[in-house]
């Protein structure tokens, strides 16, 4: 059976019904990850659980250690990645408490860790990603969703921004323009070094606030705050879904 991690982005450090076997803290040539992965049952089955900004939530999106992440979830045995995330809603359709399941990125992101492919290589290897998600894994979450019957979307361009600051409201018109439906600051490069490492990967990104310029006043932290505790309840049923 094919074990999966779960890669718990703001809100979600921990997983409640979660049967905990195992801490385990990878050493990896990168440095060290985020937390220590949680091993254990959920739903029956084998998976791992890592919080990407550190349990407890301490470190920002540009300082997060992706490639240690990665590398250590891989060699604690993880053949597949749900990762989710919080994101701004760019869409009209993407209004706070929206569960998305991308299918595309636009990476505006820079300075990061952003390969395994650098330094004394034997080949220099350009991995192809035209469809950054797997669509297996997709699919399966979208399963899960409809099952659940929550709103939500079956298609959306992640663009990922480079943070900690929100954005500007001519950058989000910019990202409208491209075609960004959802903004983020976790999901590069993340998604690609999973690409690099062979191992499938989606993502279940939650609205919780309108994009610069999309919402009524200015974003704070405190309705951030208040559609994660909502919305992350609806992200549990979901991965105890897909899971099952
Ligand atoms: N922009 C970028 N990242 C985010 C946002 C946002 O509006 N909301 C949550 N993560």
């Amino acid at each position: 059976m094919t074990v999966h991690a779960i890669i718990g982005g703001t809100g979600l450090t921990e997983l409640s019904g979660f049967v905990l076997q195992e801490r385990l803290l990878m050493q990896t040539p990168y440095g060290p990850q985020s937390a220590e992965i949680l091993r254990g049952e959920y739903a029956g089955r084998e998976v791992l659980f890592l919080a990407r900004h550190g349990h407890p939530h301490r470190l920002p999106p540009h300082q997060i250690n992706y490639r240690a992440n990665l590398w250590a979830l891989k060699q604690a045995g993880a053949q597949a990645i749900i990762a989710v995330n919080a994101v701004g809603g760019i869409h009209p359709a993407m209004g706070s408490g929206h569960l998305c399941v991308a299918h595309q990125i636009i990476d505006y992101t820079h300075g990061r860790e952003h390969t395994f492919f650098e330094g004394d290589i034997e080949h220099v290897t350009h991995v192809d990603f035209s469809y950054p998600y797997d669509e297996a894994l997709r699919q399966r979450l979208i399963a899960a969703l409809m099952a659940a019957g929550y709103s939500f979307s079956s298609h959306g361009v992640y663009g990922c921004t480079q943070g900690p600051r929100l954005e500007t409201v001519a950058e989000i018109t910019r990202m409208e323009r491209d075609g960004c439906d959802i903004v983020g600051m976790t999901g590069m490069p993340e998604a690609v070094l999973a690409r690099e490492l062979e191992l499938p990967y989606a993502c279940l990104a939650l609205v919780v606030n309108p994009a610069a310029g999309k919402g009524a006043s200015i974003i704070t932290m405190a309705e951030i705050e208040a559609a994660l505790v909502e919305g992350i309840v609806k992200v549990r049923a979901v991965l105890a879904r897909v899971l099952a």
